[in-house]
């Protein structure tokens, strides 16, 4: 029976792997994956301890869906920057890579509950004013999270970055408002309904990890 399951998870990994590793691409294609991959799995961790305090309040939370909107939130990244690692002119925005995502995602044949993670992660979400205030190519709807998971993988995502580093909620809210001040408003609801996750374990492991990130960022050339 452990056998089985554990063999459950090794077909989850493997398909969260299969996918990032057919969309990374450009000169750098083994550090853009280890930097996306990571970046998601990090979520992934952060977001199940989130989803873990939930559940000991009795609160239900579908975990293998948590998991798989972790994992894919960030697919459309790939289609965000360039072969030198720089975002790519011909996606106006960085902010598009949640729209690219939500593509990507359902021409590789997953349902709308899955695909709507990439949709709905960025930021605290993307509201019609949004869009049409930054003037963001595409159609002026709410991409907001709604259901609980969807929360949960927004809020989470929070906590890092792919430059890469960890957030305090502190630095997380700050940054978003400084592009609208009401997106602190949605990280202090987030704050009261998710609370704060101790990140000192994840922080611990990903020490070398993110050393070696910036050590590579740093030898990339400069974008002209
Ligand atoms: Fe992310």
């Amino acid at each position: 029976m452990v056998i089985g399951i554990q063999r459950d998870q090794l077909r989850m990994n493997d398909k969260f792997k299969n996918l990032h590793k057919k969309h990374t691409k450009g000169l750098y294609p083994d550090k853009f994956l280890d930097l996306i991959f990571t970046h998601s799995d990090i979520v992934r961790q952060i977001a199940l301890k989130i989803a873990d305090n939930l559940s000991q309040n009795k609160i239900v939370v579908n975990m293998d869906l948590v998991e798989s909107g972790s994992m894919f939130h960030d697919i459309g990244v790939y289609l965000c920057f360039d072969d030198e690692f720089n975002p790519d002119a011909s996606l106006s925005k960085y902010l598009c890579h949640g729209h690219e995502g939500y593509k990507l995602l359902k021409e590789e044949g997953y349902d709308e509950q899955v695909a709507r993670f990439a949709l709905t992660h960025t930021g605290t979400g993307i509201t019609k004013e949004d869009i049409k205030r930054e003037n963001m190519p595409f159609e002026p709807r709410d991409f907001i999270p709604v259901t609980l998971e969807e929360e949960i993988v927004c809020y989470a995502d929070k906590f890092h970055t792919k430059w890469p580093s960890f957030n305090t909620f502190e630095e997380a809210k700050a940054r978003l408002e400084r592009f609208d001040p009401s997106k602190g408003i949605i990280m202090d609801r987030f704050k009261m309904k998710f609370g704060s996750p101790n990140l000192s374990d994840l922080q611990q492991e990903y020490r070398e990890w993110h050393k070696n990130m910036e050590t590579f960022f740093n030898s990339l050339p400069k974008a002209k």
